[in-house]
């Protein structure tokens, strides 16, 4: 059977309450009993030196006063009846039976011997009527169980009602995780619950939730601004597609070297938004972790120069030297490390003053297990503001500036995602003109990365 929080809290208050009552009632029930054991061992104890003392001082000679004198006694002590056996077993003072209608008696022989002359005693029994007594005790007793039961209920009835005030903060807590509705949370009306109302004991619950919730609504803007920019970098190439061609239709006459020019920037076009495309595809399959084919690199250099012979050219229109420096093992895919390093190389080949020099460098960050891969170049500084910005998708600094070229914004997203599949991470600085951006990725893939 499964028990509301409310239902067990209240259960185990009134156990600990009816548990707490069983023992006073005992104990009180105990004491009284006790009480009543010694009253009527006092009781007795009077009776018997003052039955002793009359019989002692008197003779069978006045026996007439002698037994005169044990009823005042045994009146003036109250509940208590005695009867004298002779020697011979003959009842010589008190009924046959001592107190033959009580329903609880207390029975007590003191021996006599030597006493009576002529007419020897044997025995003085000596019975208390304990019945008024035990039936106080008795309703005492069934007093203190119904007492008990009563208690009981109202304990369960009280605690179940303070229990259920108590939840009442879990239960609204409850009520508005419900309502939340993840879409509607935004910059502007971030959705969290104030902690400063609520009961300590649901703090760092609501402290988790709203940082929850500071994540979705983070995740919930990348993804609207994700789709925003997606639609936009689309919508230039399509519309410049569709002017293009509605204007070539309406032409008439049309030659076909005009025909060839028009298809050509069609084309290129589409190549751009091709090649949009391509890198989304990319950016979403190794963000998902769906590459990597990994294997021990005894040199990270190696692949690197190849990225630097493939850029030779570049390098060399862009008048720039390169230079690569230090080494590394690591176990990584070289052909997404690659792709990360030219996207790099590419930025930096783009923004490097002529007649500088571009330095790739290879790390090993012992503490960390990481071997960071950083490429510097001297060139247009990047805005303080700007540079925790780079690995955003869509992100460039200058958006006027590049937005006619083939550049998208694409390629240090790729770079991030890449180092994360290898476990790593992306840093970007920039010291006067000294741009440097670079990727890590662990050297050893003891801890599966995704
Ligand atoms: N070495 C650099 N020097 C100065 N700015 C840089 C450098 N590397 C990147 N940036 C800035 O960071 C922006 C983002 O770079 P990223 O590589 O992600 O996109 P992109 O080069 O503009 O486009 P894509 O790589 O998709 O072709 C660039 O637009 C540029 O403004
Ligand atoms: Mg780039």
């Amino acid at each position: 059977m499964k028990f509301s929080m409310a239902r067990r809290a209240s259960l185990q208050i009134s156990l600990l309450s009816m548990v707490g009552v069983v023992v006073i009632a005992a104990f009180a029930y105990q004491s009284i009993w006790m009480w009543q054991q010694m009253r009527h061992h006092d009781a007795i104890e009077q009776a018997t030196l003052a039955a002793e003392q009359v019989l002692i001082k008197n003779s069978m000679a006045n026996a007439a006063e002698m037994w005169q004198r044990l009823d005042e006694v045994l009146l003036s002590i109250g509940n208590v009846q005695a009867k004298v056996i002779g020697a011979d077993g003959q009842i010589m003072y008190g009924p046959p039976v001592l107190w033959a209608d009580a329903k609880y008696k207390e029975t007590y022989m003191i021996s006599l011997a030597g006493l009576g002359g002529e007419m020897p005693m044997a025995d003085l029994e000596l019975a208390m009527n304990i019945t008024e007594d035990r039936n106080f005790l008795t309703f005492i007793g069934g007093l203190f169980v119904i007492a008990s039961i009563v208690w009981a209920g109202i304990v369960v009835v009280i605690s179940a009602i303070l229990a259920k005030l108590q939840l009442k903060p879990l239960r609204e807590f409850g009520r508005r995780i419900a309502e939340f509705n993840p879409a509607q949370s935004n910059e502007k009306s971030m959705i969290s619950i104030d902690s400063s109302k609520e009961p300590d004991e649901l703090l760092p619950v609501i402290e988790q939730f709203n940082m929850l919730m500071g994540k979705v609504t983070q995740y919930n803007q990348q993804l609207l601004s994700f789709n925003n920019n997606v639609a936009h970098e689309l919508n230039t190439p399509l519309s410049s597609l569709t002017i293009s061609h509605e204007l070539l239709l309406k032409e008439k006459d049309v030659d076909s070297a005009h025909w060839r020019d028009s298809i050509h920037s069609n084309l290129e076009e589409l190549q751009r938004m091709n090649r949009i495309i391509q890198s989304m595809l990319f950016l979403a399959h190794t963000t998902q972790g769906q590459r990597g084919n990994f294997t021990t690199l005894p040199s990270v250099r190696a692949p690197l120069e190849g990225v630097l012979e493939y850029f030779a050219y570049s390098l060399e229109d862009a008048q720039l030297d390169a230079k690569l420096t230090g080494d590394a093992s690591a176990e990584c895919d070289s052909e997404l490390l690659k792709r990360a390093v030219s996207n790099l190389l590419s930025n930096a080949i783009r923004y490097a003053n002529a007649g500088s020099t571009v330095n790739i460098s290879i790390q090993q960050e012992h503490e960390s297990d990481l071997v960071w891969i950083e490429v510097r170049n001297t060139g247009k500084p990047i805005p303080h503001d700007a540079i925790h910005r780079l690995f955003e998708p869509f992100y460039r600094v200058e958006k006027s500036r590049t937005e006619s070229h083939a550049n998208h914004g694409l390629g240090l997203a790729i770079v991030a995602a890449i180092s994360r599949l290898h476990g790593g991470e992306v840093r970007a600085s920039c010291e006067g003109d000294q741009v440097t951006i670079g990727l890590s990725i662990k050297a050893s893939r003891t801890h599966e990365s995704t």
